[in-house]
């Protein structure tokens, strides 16, 4: 458990319920990660159609996606969002899992919540089936760079990323995912 003052985190599977929040959480810390200029129409599309909490009441929905949320004293303060059999074109895993959001908020960084959700993301991919998960970040989030390195993650170099016609330089990370009992704790 992650813990900090005021309580302990928990680490649990999101239900259509959480959409609301998830949503909200998605919000402020894209804005917070991705907004480093101001607002544009891009990011603004991202926040209200992407992160719309109906957008991701049907991402909860499909068999394939999981959402993984952390909450502390009943709010929710993180979440893992990943998709199973989502291959990509420089990741050799015969059935890869893409990480495809990792988000905590901001005041709540910086206490082992991250590490916490990834494991948790490793461990439920790697338990149905997945022998690899995979990630691509924006080149300029150097905070998440360091934290996916720290994490075991291989650089496997830069990838393109489009985003509602717009280009952005990403860089691709991927790690194997072993077996339970070859795992390293903590
Ligand atoms: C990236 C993110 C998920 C990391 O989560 P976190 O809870 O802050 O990270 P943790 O406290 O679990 O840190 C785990 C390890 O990451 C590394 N790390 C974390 N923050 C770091 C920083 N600012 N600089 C360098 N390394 C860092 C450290 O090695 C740390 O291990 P340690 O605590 O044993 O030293 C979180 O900062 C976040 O949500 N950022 C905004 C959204 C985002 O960028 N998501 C990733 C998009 S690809």
């Amino acid at each position: 458990m992650a813990e900090g003052p005021g309580g302990e985190s928990v680490i649990r599977r999101a239900h259509e319920a959480d959409s609301l929040c998830i949503a909200v959480l998605g919000t402020q810390v894209f804005l917070d990660t991705y907004a480093t200029e101001g607002i544009r129409p891009v990011l603004a599309r991202e926040v209200l159609e992407a992160l719309s909490p109906r957008a991701v009441v049907e991402r909860i929905g499909e068999a394939a996606t999981t959402f993984l949320v952390a909450e502390r004293n009943g709010h929710l303060v993180g979440f893992a969002q990943f998709t199973a059999q989502a291959g990509h074109e420089r990741v050799p895993y015969a059935s890869p899992t893409e990480l495809e959001r990792l988000y905590v908020l901001e005041r709540f960084t910086g206490r082992g919540l991250g590490k916490l959700l990834l494991r948790h993301a490793e461990d439920a991919a790697r338990a149905s089936g997945a022998d690899g998960i995979w990630l691509t970040c924006w080149s300029r989030n150097i905070r998440a760079l360091a934290f996916y390195a720290s994490q075991g993650y291989e650089e496997l170099g830069p990838t393109l990323f489009e985003v509602y016609g717009e280009q952005h330089e990403n860089r691709l990370f991927a790690k194997p995912l072993g077996s339970m009992r070859g795992r390293s704790p903590g």
